[in-house]
């Protein structure tokens, strides 16, 4: 460089724009400042209005105790709160907020119109916010206040660059939207996408809400989870082991009113599945941790979504003990999970969680009557008429044992395969997952490689077909965690190597398809979540030709 740089301080709008860009990430994080706002001020009912993502609008409103027309300008300005006052409070947060940062940060990478109106008031106040420009006037307002913002980053668009597709940043502002309201049960929760209400939570027990929020066979398998030291209490609900997820999404964790995401909470929370729960499943649960807010930093992270604890370790340890005492009525298998007989070959699994399923479907099995339009599966079940889609219901059998991990089928001789130089980079980083998953792949020289086993439920493949289908899988795996990516490679293996709608089956590779399916984890559908069979009970049937 010719010249050294010169420093100099930035003028106060890119300055600004860059302190929001920490706590505005994207729509989700607007509508999650906006939501602490209205818990914050005591609302009772909260409702959110997303369109195209959030990005045209998002709208929070709420009825708690509003601002003032003093006090509603204010709102806006940097480090202006009505939360804390002195360092002192700063050390025991009891409030979502205390920075003061969250709507002048939205004010500076949107248009934000805030319509409030306090209890005493009669008349309320709009405050507009449009560059620097602040206008308010009075304005009809019911009690509470609704915030408008328009627009996000309008004035960078670098940022809009990085966001997802509207349908995913609506999902996520959908998943905080259920996030805070499996926190606060008792506040009404509303969320309306491109004018279609999507979510509505009335005020309820915390299982009633974990029904509504999760679904009601979810509430169905929760049990309570209460336990208390001195200064410390852990509640909530965790899933009894006869369901399970094989991801983390159905866990949801709260530090004094606060969601918080770590890792090491939910290892906390699965360790008291071991041993009842197969080790590729996760629990479902909704834990709040509750602890004098001065052994709680809640400081430490732009977007609140973390917070440090002293004694880190002891606080969670008791998510570990809380949840232990829940699941005693669960008896533990010590060891391996033991690999029950036929139906269930090779896939381990605890009796507890098939067992219902069994009861259900295998009392007497499913006997297959035939196949329509090659295509569907037509059975006669102990509860009526099943009918099967037979790629989506092998695709999950599939699914489910190579997730299982049955290991590898060596290929003798194994075979070599040649790859173009961009296929080959493409395939080097994920040799580790490919092999986790039962196929051992090794570089050969060149962009050749050597394929040395295949994963035994697809040993019958094509080993070259089978890697083309998952050349193709890789370029989307590339942000994933490896549990995530492993899925990714199971479903798309399973998806190629399943029967396919047209292949006509023989009666016993119906009768085993069929087997196979209902000794599975989760019959229903297949791993995209499509159903993998209709069920025409016999009371249906009677309805239909009116004989009830
Ligand atoms: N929905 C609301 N109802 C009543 N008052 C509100 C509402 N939203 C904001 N306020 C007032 O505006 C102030 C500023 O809100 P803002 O979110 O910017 O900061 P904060 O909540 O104090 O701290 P943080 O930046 O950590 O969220 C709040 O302290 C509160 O007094
Ligand atoms: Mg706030």
């Amino acid at each position: 460089m010719n010249h050294s740089p010169t420093i100099h301080i930035l003028p106060p709008e890119i300055a600004e724009r860059i302190a929001a860009g920490e706590v505005v990430e994207r729509p989700a994080s607007v509508v999650k400042e906006l939501i602490e706002n209205s818990l914050d001020a005591g609302a009772s009912a909260v409702s959110v209005e997303i369109r195209n993502g959030g990005l045209s609008l998002i709208r929070v409103s709420d009825d708690g105790c509003g601002m003032s027309r003093a006090d509603a300008p204010l709102a806006l300005e940097r480090f202006a709160t009505s939360k804390i006052s002195t360092l002192d409070d700063l050390e025991a947060i009891t409030t979502l907020g205390f920075r003061g940062e969250a709507l002048s940060s939205i004010a500076a990478v949107a248009h934000l119109e805030i319509l409030t109106r306090t209890r005493d008031e009669l008349e309320g106040t709009r405050v507009r916010a449009e560059g620097d420009q602040v206008r308010v006037e009075p304005a009809a307002s019911p009690v509470g206040t609704s915030v408008t913002v328009r627009d996000l980053f309008y004035n960078i668009p670098a940022r809009r660059k990085f966001l997802k597709s509207p349908m995913r940043e609506g999902e996520l502002v959908r998943q905080t939207v259920i996030r805070y309201s499996l926190a606060y049960p008792a506040v009404a929760f509303r969320l309306v996408v491109g004018g279609r209400e999507t979510y509505v939570a009335p005020p309820a027990t915390p299982l009633e809400r974990i029904g509504t929020a999760l679904g009601r066979e979810v509430a169905a398998e929760m049990v309570e989870v209460a336990w208390e030291a001195a200064d410390l209490r852990v509640w909530g609900y965790a899933s009894t082991p006869t369901i399970g997820r094989r991801d983390r999404r159905g866990q949801f964790f709260f530090v004094n009113g606060r969601p918080v995401r770590s890792g090491l909470l939910a290892v906390m929370l699965e360790r008291p599945y071991a041993g009842r729960l197969p080790p590729q499943r996760r629990p479902l649960a909704v834990i709040h941790v509750r602890l004098d807010p001065h052994l709680v930093d809640v400081n430490v992270h732009p977007r609140k979504a973390e917070v440090r604890l002293s004694q880190e370790r002891s606080v969670y340890g008791a998510v570990t003990r809380a949840v232990e005492a829940a699941l005693a009525p669960y008896p533990r298998q010590e060891g391996e999970f033991p690999a029950l007989e036929w139906p269930f070959a090779g896939v381990p699994v605890e009796p507890g969680v098939v067992r219902e399923a069994r009861a259900e479907y295998v009392a007497g099995g499913l006997e297959p009557l035939g196949q329509l339009r090659n295509a569907y599966i037509v059975a006669r079940g102990r509860e009526g008429l099943v009918i099967v889609d037979q790629h989506a219901a092998h695709e999950q059998v599939l699914f489910e044992r190579l997730v299982g991990g049955e290991g590898g089928r060596p290929l003798s001789p194994p075979v070599r395969v040649e790859l173009t130089a961009r296929e080959a980079e493409l395939l080097e980083p994920y040799l580790g997952p490919l092999a986790d998953l039962g196929m051992e792949v090794e570089p050969f020289g060149g962009h050749a490689f050597l394929v040395r086993s295949l994963p035994v439920p697809l040993a019958e493949q094509e080993p070259r077909v089978l890697l083309d289908a998952l050349l193709e899988e890789l370029p989307r795996c590339r942000r994933l965690d490896p549990e995530a990516v492993r899925e990714r490679l199971a479903m798309k293996a399973a998806c190629t190597a399943a029967v396919k709608a047209g292949d006509f089956l023989t009666r016993e590779q119906m009768q085993a398809l069929l087997d196979d399916l209902m000794a599975s984890w989760s019959p229903a559908t297949c791993p995209h979540g499509r159903p993998a069979f209709v069920l025409l009970t016999v009371e249906e049937l009677e309805r239909r030709f009116m004989r009830r």
